[in-house]
């Protein structure tokens, strides 16, 4: 299909198709599809590597499956994804590859940019990565005063910052436990303080994770940290090179900062920065948990690449997961899509999605310049289960509003618990399946008047259910497993790009704002001689910002 016909997305014989059916399905209730179907709850089923994922409790049929398929063809989401994989620039306005894929190939593997095998490069890195990771947790790398390290502070922001800090938290149990590893992005002075305050400067190593180099937030924070470690130590300039590494793709701003470049590991612009964890922007996690978990992390990511590039449409997880967003997004006009792990270690795993989903999605302009006119990207939310479900679960089960939502759990506590707590995951767990069952199924008028609620009580003690879920269920949460369920977002943010013919490798929407608080910054930081200096340099603002900046 060209790009003409895809930018009149909402007028094609699929879309049309899926609206009609939408219209004759009408308030489709779970009960009555479980009822129909006495298979539905393992027949609506699908494996990819360690995850099993249940996608029972959605209001869909065989047929509303089959059509979605059909929109997915018409969209031609797998010739888009081969384009990926082959490294063709399918980030059209910044004119680059999009090969965070790349970062997770097999030594053997060739994938062009080019013209050129990117692997080796990749490897290379990869390998840079793992010397210095070890040389770190052994000892072997010290600081200016010869000290061990022990503390690693990295600095980044965005995707420089989401990615290695939620799956440091993730993979925690799996940390070098005599390692202090903590991550700093707000560009408010208290991140650093509170990050730093406490720690020995000639033990700290500061990881300077940022792709251009050039963000405000981050460069300003690497400075203070390098004013604080210099302080410390009471030591010069000659100090920096054994207590700042650098994560980046600009050599030279590296190398302006005072970083040695021996001391930087690279990347490449066909990295995105919400994609790039697997790439050096790991490195403070690879110290963390060693370069051999940090593999098997690349594996299980691999491993979910394999599936989204060979499986066929019926069992592509990745498409289907895609596909069922669209299905609430554009014709049930939900606006957003929970995610709710029930592990405590997965509690950043939301936030990061946020950006991966959000800042890839949120477009309103399609690949051919042209405004779109339906729905694109779901405003993405949630929290660990059990502390959502006495906060916000109220609204979800008795609101107003349809909010799709995925649940993720796991069999079994990580290895590292002891007998007592491993106990309490029996309990989380039945949380887990009591929720998913509670949103789908409800309780009817008839259910509570059996159980004595008084008359008056009956409707407001009622669940209406019809809340759709996936449930994302693995045996235990292991680095594989952590790789296998980034992938597996990173390519269902990917298929709902394609489908909605939006580029979900750009960033447009930030650049805004950074230029405005540039404008605004000498406003704040100046000292005037005179009120109508002052009021010069707000020249250029609006009235209330104007107002508010005085
Ligand atoms: O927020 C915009 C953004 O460009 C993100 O996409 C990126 O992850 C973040 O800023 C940080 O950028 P950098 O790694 O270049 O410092």
């Amino acid at each position: 299909m060209n790009a003409d016909v895809r930018n009149r997305l909402n007028q094609t014989p699929e879309w049309t198709a899926l609206a009609k059916h939408r219209e004759e399905l009408g308030e489709v209730r779970l009960r009555d599809l479980f009822a129909a179907d006495p298979g539905r709850g393992t027949g609506y089923t699908l494996q990819v590597g360690d995850l099993y994922i249940d996608y029972s409790k959605h209001l869909v049929t065989d047929e509303t499956l089959r059509l979605l398929r059909e929109l997915a063809a018409a969209t031609d989401v797998f010739g888009l994804r081969d384009a990926m994989f082959r490294g063709e620039k399918i980030n059209t306005t910044e004119d680059r590859a999009v090969l965070h894929t790349a970062l997770r190939a097999p030594r053997d593997a060739v994938v062009e940019v080019d013209g050129e095998n990117v692997v080796p490069q990749v490897h290379a890195v990869l390998d840079k990565m793992s010397d210095f990771a070890e040389r770190v947790r052994s000892g072997a790398w010290t600081g200016h005063t010869g000290k061990r390290i022990k503390n690693v502070v990295n600095i980044g922001i965005g995707g420089s910052d989401l990615g290695p800090a939620m799956a440091y938290e993730v993979l925690r149990s799996f940390t070098d436990r005599d390692l202090t590893v903590r991550f700093v992005s707000n560009v408010d002075g208290a991140d650093l303080h509170e990050a730093t305050r406490d720690l020995d400067a000639a033990e700290t190593l500061f990881v300077i994770a940022s792709k251009t180099f050039t963000t405000i937030e981050t460069i300003t924070n690497a400075t203070s940290a390098r004013e604080w470690l210099l302080g410390e130590l009471k030591a010069g300039q000659e100090a920096v090179a054994q207590h700042f590494v650098a994560l980046s793709t600009n050599a030279g701003k590296v190398s302006d900062f005072g970083i040695d470049t021996a001391n930087m590991f690279g990347f490449w612009d066909w990295v995105g920065g919400r994609y790039s964890y697997d790439s050096a922007i790991g490195l403070a996690l690879m110290i963390a948990i060693g370069p051999d978990r940090f593999r098997e992390m690349l594996d299980g990511f691999r491993l979910v690449d394999e599936h989204f590039r060979s499986a066929p449409a019926e069992s592509n997880v990745p498409l289907l997961l895609g596909l069922l967003g669209v299905w609430y997004g554009n014709f049930h006009d939900a606006q957003s899509h929970a995610v709710l792990p029930y592990s405590h270690y997965l509690s950043k795993f939301t936030a990061y999605l946020q950006q991966l989903d959000m800042e890839s999605n949120g477009k309103s302009v399609g690949r051919d310049g042209q405004e779109v006119d339906w729905q694109t990207g779901p405003v993405v939310w949630g929290t660990p289960g059990t502390n959502g479900q006495h906060a916000y679960y109220q609204l979800i089960h008795q609101g107003t509003k349809l909010i799709p939502a995925d649940f993720i759990g796991f069999a079994e506590p990580v290895a590292e618990l002891g007998d007592g707590l491993r106990a309490q995951h029996d309990l989380l767990m039945a949380n887990f399946f009591a929720q998913t069952q509670a949103l789908a199924f409800g309780k009817t008028p008839d259910e509570v008047r059996a159980e004595g609620v008084p008359e008056e009580l009956v409707a407001h003690k009622t669940f209406k259910g019809d809340h759709p879920t996936t449930t994302i269920l693995a045996r235990e949460l292991t680095p594989s497993v952590l790789g296998q369920l980034v992938a597996l977002y990173e390519h269902k943010v990917f298929v709902q790009g394609a489908v909605w013919n939006i580029d979900s490798f750009d960033q447009w929407g930030v650049e805004l704002g950074k230029v405005l608080a540039k404008r605004v910054e000498p406003a704040l930081t100046e000292t005037f001689t005179s009120a109508a200096a002052a009021a010069g340099s707000v020249a250029g603002l609006d009235e209330s910002s104007k107002a508010l900046v005085a």
